[in-house]
């Protein structure tokens, strides 16, 4: 099964973050179209002998990874991992993070936090200034509401999101809902992370801002890639 994302620069940094996973070692592999040109170049490298366990962050993940002949394992087999290699949505000049687009933002940060190395595989339109985009909130059905309520009170707009092919709110792969919040730029993501994730009901947010000093950001673009590191 081949990647279906928009190509070009996606590519381009999935194949060179795969260049950085080395023989014998244990990875977490995120979810998303940039992450599926990584495990392509994986699965490509383990034909030709690479020994590698993966561990998937979502479905998508696993299921692909399985389909390409990537060993899998969980946190429970490699509470450290040596390297995560991930997708993101909004990267800023500090290598902070927006993720969950695809609503794995939960298992996603459980593997950021695991890994010795956090690599980012994007392209350059996500690249900002400063942090703008939605901020996806895991939050368990039961808390929907009394959490909607404290995002607008921290000056969000929440949304419940929507499936696509499924009538109601997305559930999530731990089978909660995504809530959306627009805040517009976030001059502090740090504290905004830290106040959404102290809500009763939430298990975590998409804003990434702890992980800087052990990630390394790659940029696919049409003339190569460019690499951001701490
Ligand atoms: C999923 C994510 C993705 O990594 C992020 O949305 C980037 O996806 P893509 O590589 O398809 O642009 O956070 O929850």
């Amino acid at each position: 099964m081949k990647n279906q994302g928009n190509g070009g620069g996606k590519q381009a940094a999935g194949i060179r973050a795969a260049g950085m996973v080395e023989d014998g070692s244990a990875i977490g592999l995120g979810t998303g179209s940039t992450v599926l040109y990584a495990m392509e170049e994986i699965s490509r490298r383990i034909s030709e002998g690479m020994r590698v366990t993966g561990v998937p962050t979502s479905h998508q993940a696993a299921i692909r990874a399985r389909a390409m002949g990537i060993p899998l394992a969980t946190l429970d087999d490699f509470p450290v991992l040596d390297l995560a290699i991930d997708g993101a949505d909004q990267v800023d000049p500090s290598l902070r993070l927006i993720k969950g687009r695809g609503a794995a933002l939960t298992r996603e940060k459980c593997v950021a936090d695991a890994a010795r190395r956090l690599v980012i595989v994007a392209d350059e339109a996500k690249m900002v200034s400063c942090l703008d985009a939605v901020v996806p909130v895991e939050v368990i059905p039961f808390a929907v509401t009394p959490v909607s309520c404290a995002i607008t009170a921290l000056g969000g707009t929440p949304v419940v999101r929507e499936g696509m092919k499924k009538d109601g709110p997305v559930i999530t792969d731990n089978g909660n809902f995504i809530i959306d919040c627009a805040f517009g730029r976030i001059p502090e993501p740090a504290r905004l992370e830290s106040m959404i994730e102290a809500l009763p009901g939430v298990l975590s947010c998409g804003i990434f801002s702890g992980y800087a000093g052990k990630t390394v950001v790659i940029v696919g673009g049409t003339g190569g890639c460019r690499i951001l590191s701490p």
